[in-house]
């Protein structure tokens, strides 16, 4: 399906776990994409939102514990910017009616994917665990 987002290797952070993390996350846009291509799924949307949320409060908190067990030297910064897409994304729960606008997957596909390979890509080298994923 269109938009849909597919996982890559190169996405890995070379920590399983927080891929793991990265892949149920973009999984549940994906399940957004889905839920809003198909009228009978639409009343999905909210369930969606709720395990996204939860999801993405999850990572993150996991995510910056590793980040502070390791020493990585910008944690401050890039706790700063898992906040503001805390606080977008709980937004998007409270008016989910408005998540039909593809404009807001648009929105989450961007950031995660952005952020994955941009920021979390940073702290890879920190990772003491290799990866198998
Ligand atoms: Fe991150
Ligand atoms: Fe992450």
């Amino acid at each position: 399906m269109a938009n849909q987002i597919t996982w890559k290797n190169y996405y890995s952070v070379n920590e399983p776990s927080l891929d793991a993390e990265h892949k149920q996350i973009i999984n549940c846009i994906n399940d957004l994409y889905s839920a809003l291509n198909d009228p009978k799924r639409v009343d999905l949307t909210k369930q969606i939102l709720d395990a996204l949320v939860q999801y993405t409060q999850t990572h993150f908190e996991h995510e910056e514990k590793l980040l502070k067990e390791v020493g990585f030297p910008t944690l401050d910064a890039h706790k700063a910017l898992h906040d503001e897409m805390k606080r977008k994304t709980f937004g998007l729960r409270t008016h989910w009616t408005l998540v039909t606008n593809q404009d807001v997957l648009v929105f989450l596909k961007d950031w995660w994917i952005g952020h994955i390979q941009g920021e979390d890509k940073l702290y890879a080298s920190y990772m003491p665990v290799a990866t198998t994923a």
